[in-house]
């Protein structure tokens, strides 16, 4: 990941918030907006989509073999799509999984990785040069670029999951008594200069289906869908959320279940 170009968009942050304190700007109802879309069309995360490709058809791991005979619900190595239907059952392992779970069942079983290793260093530290996991999430949800989230509710398990999901989202716990609608149940809510997603729209919905993996300017890597609840679960003071969880399954199954409709475009760029 060449440093320059974070650099730049890390500058352009700062400049941003600066910027955005200013009278002229703020008239314009939505000042970090502007600065936003300038940054999505020269998106740093783009270059995530190559180093996943590369990892997914590279032979690795103990077994010395490529992802390519993963199946993510759409036959062995079939990714365009794949990830505008997920999460969704699997027969193999019985449980509803996510882009993630389902990718790292597929390092295990196919390439011999260690479950636990991975899911160790799935979540990239801040400033590095990013996960295996987060790069190849990304690649395989880019190839499902332009098409829509159609995530459906057609075997018990994924019903299931999806009311676990609703009623997750809704419910309040934990020694502050959040709920993820005190945050994100509201149009124009914001936590400092951060817009909070009204994720009970239809249009905030599709945002939140649509966009990731996305690149997050904060921590120049590219973030996924596990890392952004493990950090509102966090935000909650929840206790820590479990990677892969079958409640961060849930959560997902139903927001994306809302976002139904939207058409992907990864990787999102977030502050
Ligand atoms: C205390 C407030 C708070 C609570 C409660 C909260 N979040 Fe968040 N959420 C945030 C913030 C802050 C962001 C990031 C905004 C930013 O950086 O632009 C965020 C972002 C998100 C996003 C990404 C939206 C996008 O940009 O696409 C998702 C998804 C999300 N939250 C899900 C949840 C879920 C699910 C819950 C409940 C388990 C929850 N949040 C609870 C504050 C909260």
């Amino acid at each position: 990941m060449p440093r320059t170009r974070s650099g730049v968009a890390a500058l352009a942050v700062i400049c941003l918030a600066t910027l955005g304190a200013a009278p002229a700007l703020a008239q314009s109802g939505d000042p970090l907006g502007v600065g936003r879309k300038m940054l999505a069309e020269d998106n740093p995360g783009e270059l995530w989509i190559e180093k996943g490709k590369a990892l997914f058809y590279q032979k690795r791991g103990p077994k010395n073999t490529s992802l390519e005979q993963c199946d993510f619900g759409m036959g062995p190595g079939r990714l365009e799509g794949a990830a505008a239907r997920l999460p969704r059952y699997f027969t193999d392992v019985d449980r509803v999984q996510d882009l993630e779970t389902r990718l790292i069942s597929c390092m295990v079983r196919l390439q011999g990785f260690s479950e636990a290793d991975v899911v160790k260093r799935a979540i990239s530290p801040g400033g590095s040069s990013g996960s295996d996991v987060e790069a190849l999430a990304l690649y395989i949800t880019s190839r499902s670029n332009g098409m829509k989230v159609n995530v459906q509710l057609s075997h018990q398990k994924e019903y299931d999951s999806y009311k676990a999901g609703e009623y997750l989202f809704f419910r309040r716990s934990g020694q502050t008594d959040f709920s993820c609608t005190q945050c994100h149940g509201e149009a124009n809510k914001r936590i400092r200069l951060q817009d909070l997603v009204h994720m009970t729209s239809k249009q905030g919905a599709e945002e939140v289906a649509s966009t990731w993996p996305a690149y997050r300017g904060a921590h120049y890597v590219v973030r996924t869908m596990q890392w952004r609840l493990t950090d509102c679960f966090w935000q909650m003071r929840l206790p820590d959320m479990k990677y892969g969880s079958d409640m961060s399954i849930a959560l997902t199954l139903y927001l994306n279940y809302q976002g139904n409709g939207a058409l992907i475009r990864v990787p999102g760029f977030k502050r």
